[in-house]
């Protein structure tokens, strides 16, 4: 395994934003498309209660981290976390209001959290936390390598994305340390991720078919054919992360073996007028 100090260390820089949420004037806020809107919003309503996870997952192990830096990565990470939550919140809220129930999204991912917490143990929580961190650094390095693919969304999501995406790519590798500094096993992560690789997707659709039937909102033929693209075509986001995803099952795999820096140098810039 890379050392901390081996593998390529991003820094993390905690920034608090503020986007103009209420700006965001049609429900159709990406692509036109009501399909994939929903599919967006689903992701946004996830994020609160998801990242509440990863960081009581993570500060559950503190005590046992004894590398300094890793001790000031985790704090770094909660704090960039806890902001992301704050303005997903407030973004939910804005898309609550234009007939979208994201607040329904939020309730509902905390009462799956709160069944598998009572279910697994502290080190299951944290490994499951690995493999979201993953996934979401490579969904984040997709966006910043694919930016016409934000093209047809409001702004105020759009840089609210772009700033989340650089984020979790600064902080991607933390929960991996504290996870094996701490002596966790790359088997158990495998097994989860196995799952976790299922359910989430799996889930993420279920729920944005929920959303669409709860605004009875019905997508056309051609927005299907739109989300499929987006989804699944050559340069879709799923067929793109498929490489990067496999990586995680190498038995010497490191989340900064992909090494974003230059992509999160080049990005930062795009969001420094929003911040705070
Ligand atoms: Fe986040
Ligand atoms: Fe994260």
């Amino acid at each position: 395994m890379a050392t901390i100090a081996e593998s390529a260390h991003q820094n993390i820089e905690v920034r608090k934003m503020d986007f103009a949420f209420d700006a965001i004037d049609k429900m159709d806020w990406y692509r036109n498309n009501p399909f994939m809107t929903a599919f967006m919003t689903v992701l946004s309503g996830t994020f609160p209660p998801g990242e509440q996870m990863f960081i009581e997952s993570v500060r559950a192990f503190k005590d046992k981290v004894t590398d300094p830096q890793l001790l000031q990565d985790i704090q770094d990470f909660t704090r960039q976390e806890a902001h992301h939550t704050n303005q997903h919140k407030l973004a939910n809220l804005k898309l609550q209001s234009l007939g979208w129930n994201a607040l329904a999204i939020e309730k509902r991912v905390e009462r799956a959290i709160g069944f598998l917490n009572n279910k697994r143990s502290a080190r299951e929580r944290l490994a499951a936390t690995v493999c979201l961190e993953h996934i979401t650094a490579i969904v984040a390095e997709y966006v910043l390598t694919h930016p016409e693919q934000l093209a047809d969304m409001h702004p105020a999501v759009k840089n609210l994305l772009i700033w989340h995406a650089i984020e979790e790519i600064e902080h991607k590798a933390v929960a991996f340390d504290v996870y094996m500094s701490t002596g966790g096993s790359r088997k158990l992560l495998k097994r989860i991720m196995r799952s976790v690789s299922i359910l989430f997707p799996m889930l993420s659709f279920a729920r944005t078919f929920y959303l669409l039937f709860n605004a009875r909102r019905m997508p056309s033929w051609a927005h299907m054919k739109d989300a499929y693209a987006a989804l699944f075509s050559e340069t879709g986001l799923f067929t793109c992360i498929k490489g990067p995803f496999k990586d995680f099952y190498r038995e010497d795999f490191h989340p900064n073996d992909h090494d974003n820096r230059a992509l999160v140098e080049k990005w930062k810039t795009e969001i420094e007028a929003y911040k705070a």
